[in-house]
């Protein structure tokens, strides 16, 4: 988990302040970091903790919370204010948004209430901020693992999963991260991360002569160790993208990135081909129903078999893991005579309440057992990237032998 939200609450009513603390007691990704018993003494403790979120009265004295606000809002930025009212007071509420405060919770509220409300707040307040400030790219030179997250069946999670995991990766095990989405027709990615590309892998491979430079420019940077090479704007153009441009591109991302993961769609199209040969670890994502696992079996066999990828390159994923309603993961297993490297529980509500949020729940639910999920498979798969750390030279190519045996 990274780390945890700061808190400074402020309300005149001492209980009332206890009451919030002990609300907050059991969330590790929240400490109470100071209180204020008014908008002056809010103010003077803003300054001296730089809390992440202040969670603020309105109605006190001498220092009103409206007025605290204001002063607040403007020298912290950074600190994001939810105001706490009783209803009647929407007037006072509407200035006090007016003044700088981004969310608001009516007393009475629920500890549920309060506790999503906070984390949400901090969560769109940091997210506003990194997309406002983009970071210079960092210069160092990687050597990074490629993982290719891959299906033989469309609508597994491969989308949720790749974002989700990358997310992970830079945000919590603070690794450097570049997300490519090579679902050439329908990524989706930017969707799920809500944002807006400026540039897409059409812009960069359309540039004639392109390098280093024109892929880092590509690029939009999510957060500062993440950053993402979204898909073309038209399924049309998804045409315009070879093998050749993807096998560039991977030489030089591996150079500029901890890990770089990639989601695809389910095909072995050229493109997707060459992003499975440069890759050191195949994700293939299945859930527990008998047509997944056949075509996992069949995608399997032309991997191992008549590609010759060696078995470690494969990992196994299952999505939405339920053990009481599809097949048991040890029949799978025997089935596919594979192990399974890691297990994500299906939960409908917060996969869809992340996608329709564009807030990955590995941020907004860190805790949920659908995260951990991803955290396993990211420690199972992703592993140390100082091991992972091999030559930069692809140890598998796929694309080159199915070229050298169609022009044979
Ligand atoms: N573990 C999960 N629990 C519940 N719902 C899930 C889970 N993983 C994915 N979903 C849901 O399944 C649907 C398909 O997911 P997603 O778009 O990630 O799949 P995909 O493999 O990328 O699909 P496509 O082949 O169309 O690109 C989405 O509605 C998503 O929210
Ligand atoms: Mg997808």
């Amino acid at each position: 988990m990274g780390q945890p939200l700061r808190l400074l609450i402020v309300d005149d009513a001492a209980p009332f302040r206890e009451t919030l603390k002990r609300l907050l007691e059991f969330e590790k990704d929240i400490e109470v970091v100071g209180e204020a018993q008014d908008g002056e003494e809010a103010i003077a403790l803003a300054r001296q903790l730089l809390p992440d979120v202040i969670l603020m009265d309105i109605n006190m004295t001498p220092v009103d919370g409206i007025a605290a606000t204001a002063v607040i809002s403007t020298e912290i930025p950074r600190s994001v204010i939810v105001m706490m009212s009783v209803q009647g007071e929407q007037e006072y509420l509407r200035q006090a948004m007016a003044a700088g405060a981004r969310d608001y919770l009516t007393k009475p509220f629920s500890s549920d209430e309060l506790i999503h409300t906070l984390r949400n707040a901090y969560l769109m307040e940091s997210k506003r901020w990194l997309q406002a400030s983009p970071q210079p790219a960092p210069t160092m030179e990687h050597n990074g693992e490629i993982i290719t997250i891959f299906s033989a069946k469309g609508g597994v999670g491969k989308t949720t999963i790749s974002t989700n995991l990358a997310v992970l990766l830079s945000h919590e095990l603070k690794k450097s991260v570049i997300l490519v989405d090579l679902d050439l027709q329908f990524g989706d990615v930017p969707v799920l991360l809500d944002f807006e590309p400026r540039r897409n892998i059409i812009d960069l491979i359309q540039t004639g002569e392109w390098g280093r430079e024109e892929v880092v420019s590509s690029l939009h940077q999510y957060s500062p160790q993440l950053r993402v090479l979204a898909p073309p704007a038209r399924p049309e153009e998804a045409e315009l993208v070879g093998g050749g441009h993807i096998k560039q591109l991977l030489t030089i991302l591996r150079q500029m990135a901890d890990y770089i993961i990639i989601d695809t769609a389910q095909s072995f199209q050229e493109p997707v081909l060459a992003a499975l040969d440069e890759s050191d670890y195949i994700a293939i994502i299945a859930t527990l129903d008998i047509p997944t696992i056949k075509n996992v079996r069949l995608c399997l066999d032309v991997m191992q078999g008549v590609l010759d990828y060696p078995a470690e390159k494969t990992k196994l994923v299952v999505n939405r893991a339920a053990e009481d309603i599809g097949i048991k993961i040890s029949v799978l297993e025997q089935r596919l005579g594979i192990g399974v490297s890691a297990k994500i529980p299906s939960d409908g509500r917060l996969a869809i309440q992340a996608a329709n949020e564009g807030i990955p729940f590995v941020l907004s639910s860190p805790k949920s057992a659908i995260s951990s999920g991803v955290r396993e498979m990211a420690h199972k798969i992703a592993g140390d990237p100082m091991e992972a750390a091999g030559d930069s030279v692809p140890k598998w190519n796929l694309l080159g032998r199915l070229l050298r045996q169609g022009s044979a």
